[in-house]
């Protein structure tokens, strides 16, 4: 089997991909400059596999390093590149950082790649190149907005830089994976996410103040315009995010040069309120949650779930967890933490 080069594969969605792709027989080489995972992460896929996957502690934006590392590893043709800042909020105050971060690398590690015989590349993307989509639920053709974030505006960025390549080098081929919103952890317990500082994100707010780590959730509004006044979003389990990857890594492998690149949205396809994904913490956990409504936070928008039907169809991926399920797996893993 190809070995399959990961950036950021000790992050979040890049170690349970990099589980996924060694289950499903894959050699992996994993880049991670370690600034928002740590070594206990490749201890937990190796706890996982029982397979060590290569791993190299450089950044991308050393240029000499990743030539060194091609030159290393000669045989990679075939990369998944994780590797980029991605808290929103963060990108806002400071987005040169997003800049140097997620699109200078993104281009030090294309050029290098460009030189290669043929290459297959997997672009994590996200739903939020579409800003707040006019119709619900949101396919792949739906318009691309002025993202309301740097960090929203450099996946789109990403995305149109690689369609370019494509064009230009008929031995690129590309699929970009356009996340929704990634939760829960491996079934194993033995990774998950790591938020570090205060979570910025819903669901590993909602795990801390379960644990009593944080005192109270603050629930950013509910005077939208849903069924119970707060956000909508579409949760997808992170293994079910994962077992895309393998399977948009295999397309690449078996449909030759198309040199073309296909955008395919990651979600469940069902939507679910930030009220909702509290009820489902407390059905899962059998303990009511503290927390309190306060005021909208500045940015979000009001609601977005996907349409995963060309996933379905072409990929023939669907997700196979429910929110409960990817709740309960978030839960396990914050009570070993
Ligand atoms: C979800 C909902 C908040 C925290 C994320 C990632 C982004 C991208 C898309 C991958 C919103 C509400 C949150 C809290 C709350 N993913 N909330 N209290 O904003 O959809 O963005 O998914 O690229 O990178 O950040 O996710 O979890 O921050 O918020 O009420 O303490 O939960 O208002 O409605 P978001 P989130």
């Amino acid at each position: 089997m190809p070995k399959i080069l990961v950036t950021g594969g000790l992050g979040y969605i890049g170690s349970h991909t990099v589980v996924a792709l060694q289950e499903a027989g894959f050699k992996v080489v994993i880049i991670d400059n370690l600034s928002n995972s740590t070594l206990k992460v490749l201890e937990g896929i190796v706890s996982i596999t029982g397979v060590k996957p290569e791993f190299e502690n450089f950044d991308l934006k050393e240029k000499n390093k990743i030539q060194e590392f091609l030159q290393k590893h000669d045989d990679i043709s075939n990369v998944i590149h994780f590797a980029a800042s991605k808290a929103v909020g963060e990108s806002v105050e400071k987005p040169l950082l997003y800049y140097e971060n997620n699109i200078n690398t993104l281009v030090c590690l294309l050029q290098e790649l460009n030189k290669k015989e043929s290459i297959n590349f997997i672009f994590s993307s996200s739903c939020t190149v579409y800003g707040q989509a006019d119709v619900m639920p949101i396919t792949e053709e739906s318009p691309i907005k002025q993202a309301e974030s740097p960090y929203g505006k450099t996946k789109q960025i990403g995305e149109t830089i690689i369609a370019d390549i494509c064009k230009a080098n008929k031995k690129f081929n590309a699929i970009a994976l356009r996340y929704f919103n990634p939760i829960g952890a491996h079934k194993s317990a033995k990774i998950g996410e790591l938020p570090t500082g205060v979570p910025q994100n819903l669901v590993p707010y909602i795990m801390q103040t379960g644990v009593g780590k944080r005192k109270q959730l603050s629930v950013f509004g509910n005077n939208y315009p849903t069924k119970d006044g707060t956000c909508i979003r579409d949760y997808i389990h992170v293994e079910d995010v994962a077992s895309a990857h393998v399977i948009a890594i295999q397309r690449l492998l078996n449909k030759g040069n198309k040199s073309n690149l296909e955008i395919f949205n990651l979600g469940t396809g069902k939507g679910s309120t930030v009220l909702e994904v509290v009820k489902s913490f407390e059905r899962v956990a059998n303990q009511k949650l503290n927390y309190k409504i306060v005021e909208r936070r500045q940015g979000d928008i009001m609601s977005a779930y996907a349409d995963t039907s060309k996933a379905n169809t072409i990929l023939g991926w669907k997700a196979k967890f429910t929110l409960d399920e990817a709740i309960l797996s978030a839960w396990k893993w914050q009570k070993t933490l």
